[in-house]
């Protein structure tokens, strides 16, 4: 009964774990139950006392087992305190120390419904760039019968279509049981980070990155680590440096038109990337929510290139504005497997409303055409928007937008501290400064799309006479 089974590749300890909490979920061992004492428990399983109290102490922390003076290690007689894995850790989640509030946020939130301010800091398209859809009526029975075509990973109808979708945009064939339907790309995050990593693991992402601000890294114990871009994207150089020192478990990026910077990674880039990952075996997470949005050709997404290396993310979020939140995970069969046990057993089940909406939409006759006129509008805005931004191009670089939603604009003159930053909140102009994806405080983010013909103008005014202070400064 306690011996382990050979040639696994997880620790030891957590071996011993898994192995004790089945034995009490198949009642093999029962509640109140006592464990052998350590030294036995080593001996038998063959290994130091100090991996057996490892297991034990993580097990009575998971509130499977319960340690009691005199009478040793039990098994615990509730549910009460009991998690298992994959599980987040949500006191620090909670804890101000670990994820103090970033102060000029709090600001601008606060702005963000003053009707004087100009809003680029928000990522989503305007309200009147989103196309409409009219919905069918539907009664309460043709809902749940439409419930009935809910799986494990998803309302069937919509895996179908986003089967397509990726058959039509990616040239990859994939089949419904690699697709899992999840609440928005970052719950596919979150979900990948709590099954495919283990607290104290790294991982990889661009620098700057719009991850960095995201508190359910550092929730799950995850470190992160940003690799310098250039104009092709990522350097691998830099991230070879990385996975050597740091031992990075995992990649994570954006590759086309980037949040923050817009930028869009090279082809060549992108087959250097997939090399690498080859030669360390380290599995890649693309986070494709932008590349609907492109005005030219773009390069082949990462899963296109390498389907097995690549974990692939999507989202409507962008397209159809957050409050859908209907996102997904293209992966391999064991993988999404994985992940829908994972979903299930933290209640993320999503309701079939928002899925039989997101299915209604792409469905549309009419979607192709809108989706083809959005980016007819959106190349437009970004035409006028980079012309007019020749009025500060001595104050701020910025490049060419070629899709997407954001461009990245890069101050010339001397270093911004972040309090300089606040000139911008007192203007009531909402950017997104680069503090809040990296280190670096020189650079913002804008959402161009939300500029109009007259808010633009008013928009450059504001930024000429935000430039001319800072540079007094
Ligand atoms: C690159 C990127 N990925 C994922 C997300 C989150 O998407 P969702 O709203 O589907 O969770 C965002 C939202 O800002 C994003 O910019």
């Amino acid at each position: 009964m306690w011996e382990l089974s050979e040639n696994k590749s997880t620790p030891i300890y957590q071996q011993i774990m898994e192995q004790i909490i089945t034995y009490i979920q198949d009642g093999t061992l029962q509640p109140g139950d006592r464990l052998p004492a350590e030294r036995k428990l080593a001996d038998y399983y063959q290994v130091n006392r100090s991996t057996v109290v490892h297991a034990l102490d993580e097990l009575v922390s998971l509130g499977w087992v319960l340690r009691r003076q005199g009478s040793g290690t039990v098994v615990n007689e509730g549910n009460w305190g009991r998690s298992t894995i994959p599980r987040v850790d949500w006191r620090s989640l909670f804890t101000q120390e670990s994820h103090p509030k970033e102060p000029f946020l709090e600001k601008l939130q606060q702005l963000l419904n003053d009707p004087e301010a100009v809003d680029l800091y928000s990522g989503e398209l305007p309200l009147n760039l989103i196309p409409d859809f009219r919905f069918p009526s539907y009664t309460w029975e043709e809902l749940l019968l439409e419930e009935r075509k809910q799986s494990p990973l998803g309302y069937r109808p919509l895996q179908q279509v986003i089967c397509q979708r990726i058959k039509a945009d990616q040239k990859i064939e994939v089949s419904s049981d690699q697709v899992l339907i999840t609440s928005g790309a970052q719950q596919a995050m979150f979900l990948l980070l709590q099954v495919m990593l283990q607290s104290g693991d790294s991982v990889a992402i661009e620098d700057p990155s719009f991850l960095y601000s995201l508190p359910i890294f550092a929730t799950a114990g995850i470190k992160l680590y940003g690799v310098e871009m250039d104009k092709e994207g990522m350097r691998i150089d830099k991230l070879e440096q990385l996975i050597l020192t740091k031992k990075i478990k995992l990649i994570i990026l954006n590759p086309t038109f980037q949040n923050p910077t817009g930028s869009t990674m090279s082809k060549k880039r992108r087959n250097e990337l997939i090399e690498l990952s080859r030669k360390y075996q380290l599995p890649i997470v693309e986070d494709e929510v932008f590349s609907e949005m492109n005005f030219d050709e773009i390069p082949p997404s990462l899963k296109e290139l390498a389907s097995h290396q690549v974990i692939h993310l999507g989202s409507l979020s962008k397209i159809f504005g957050s409050s859908i939140k209907i996102g997904w995970i293209v992966a391999d069969r064991d993988l999404i497997q994985r992940l829908s046990e994972a979903k299930q057993m933290m209640d993320f089940s999503i309701s079939v409303f928002p899925q039989v909406i997101a299915h209604t939409a792409l469905t549309d006759p009419r979607f192709e055409q809108n989706q083809k006129d959005l980016v007819v509008e959106l190349e437009q805005r970004a035409a006028a928007f980079i012309e007019a931004a020749q009025v500060v191009a001595e104050d701020w670089d910025f490049s060419a937008i070629d899709g997407g939603i954001y461009v990245y604009f890069t101050w010339r003159h001397q270093k911004l501290t972040r309090t300089d930053w606040e000139i911008f909140l007192r203007e009531k102009l909402l950017i997104a400064p680069a503090f809040l994806f990296s280190n670096d405080t020189m650079a913002m983010r804008v959402n161009y799309t939300r500029l109009t013909e007259g808010t633009r103008e008013q928009f450059f005014l504001k930024l000429q006479t935000i430039s001319k202070e800072l540079r007094r400064n």
